[in-house]
């Protein structure tokens, strides 16, 4: 059993004394500890490495103490074990040599035994759960089929993912075939990291909100519910849409534990859109850590009272930047322990 099960209470829309709090990507270039190791091993050797990944993972935990813990890996394994190669190269971020473009490309693109191409994941979750000693929960993710869609197809990350969309729009059947591909794998996956032990799972739809509501519910919302479907009964599920205000009402009447918003929904606004009723996680704008610590403290305790205690869990509105201060940090997570009523 989870000595502080906090989070999980929280996902179940139990009555706490405060809410829980972690941060996306709260394993990450703002941690000197982080940066140290970061030196020494490449992006892919630290996500392969169960000793490096569990180690990264727990990091800002011993440092500030959050609620959550969350495996450090990437969205990007998935095509990796699709057979598409996957660069992340410094400071540009992901590169894919072979992008995605035609029905060939598609029919060329496997779904892998994720039992065998991601064992090193599962190997990092169970190392990881020894060294959390199930003090808090640790949570698995993967990006949405249309997130990863964006990747593979585009190439690259992108301020428009034109070609990605591009791809949809003129060649809808490939595309709706890959994005199966990447749900199945997905799917098969996660259940995979529920069993290797995670409490619970997160799905990033990163790029979701580059979509209209229409083109939303067809290329991105049905794959993400089908992933929610197909994991309920193993793991509690969250589903984050960064941009994705105008979906929540849809997402609201799902099976999914939560739903992540981002800062350009109000608290407000994102209680009345999804009938005030199933658990919110976010939503502080993650460049706002730049304020003062004594701001950010103010600021995180008028969120809660704005979300409400119950059915909330405290997080950014999208990852921490790299530039963040470490008394900052600590202000955010602070703040949240400290609340009462
Ligand atoms: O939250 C955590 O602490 C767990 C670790 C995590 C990483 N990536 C580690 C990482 C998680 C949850 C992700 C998810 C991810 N990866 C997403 C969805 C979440 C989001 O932020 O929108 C996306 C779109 C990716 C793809 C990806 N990986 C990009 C665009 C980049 C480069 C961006 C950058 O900041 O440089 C990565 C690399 C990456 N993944 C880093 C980390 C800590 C930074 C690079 C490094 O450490 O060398």
């Amino acid at each position: 059993m989870i000595k502080n099960d906090l989070f999980l209470r929280a996902l179940k829309g139990e009555t706490v004394d405060r809410p829980p709090v972690w941060m996306m990507r709260q394993a990450g270039r703002y941690l000197p500890e982080f940066m140290a190791i970061r030196e020494k091993y490449d992006f892919f050797t630290r996500c392969q490495t169960p000793e490096l990944a569990s180690e990264i993972t727990v990091q800002p935990i011993r440092r500030y103490g959050m609620d959550a813990a969350i495996l450090f890996s990437d969205i990007l394994v998935i095509p990796q074990a699709m057979n598409i190669e996957v660069q992340m190269k410094p400071n540009f971020g992901p590169y894919l040599p072979n992008p995605v473009r035609s029905q060939k490309d598609v029919d060329n693109v496997i779904v892998p035994d994720v039992k065998v191409e991601l064992d090193y994941v599962y190997q990092a979750i169970k190392a990881t759960k020894e060294l959390l000693n199930d003090d808090i929960p640790l949570i698995g993710f993967a990006g949405s089929p249309w997130t990863i869609l964006c990747y593979c197809v585009q190439g690259q990350g992108s301020k428009t993912f034109d070609k990605a969309k591009e791809f949809c729009f003129t060649n809808p059947v490939a595309a709706h075939q890959m994005l199966q591909k990447i749900t199945d794998t997905t799917i098969a996956y996660l259940k995979e990291k529920v069993k290797a032990g995670v409490n619970a799972v997160q799905v990033f739809d990163s790029w979701g909100g580059m979509l209209s509501p229409v083109d939303y519910q067809e290329f991105s919302w049905q794959y993400i519910n089908q992933i929610i479907e197909a994991l309920k009964d193993d793991a509690p599920v969250i589903a984050f849409g960064k941009g994705c205000w105008f979906a929540l009402g849809d997402m609201a009447k799902s099976n999914a534990s939560a739903l992540g918003v981002d800062w350009t929904c109000s608290p407000r606004n994102a209680r009345y859109l999804t009938g005030g009723n199933i658990t919110l996680q976010g939503n502080f704008d993650p460049a706002r850590l730049l304020s003062p610590p004594a701001d950010i403290k103010k600021m995180v305790t008028q969120m809660i009272n704005e979300f409400g205690k119950d059915k909330y869990i405290v997080n950014l509105g999208h990852g921490i930047l790299p530039n963040i201060g470490l008394d900052n940090a600590k202000a955010f997570i602070d703040a949240v322990k400290e609340y009462n009523m």
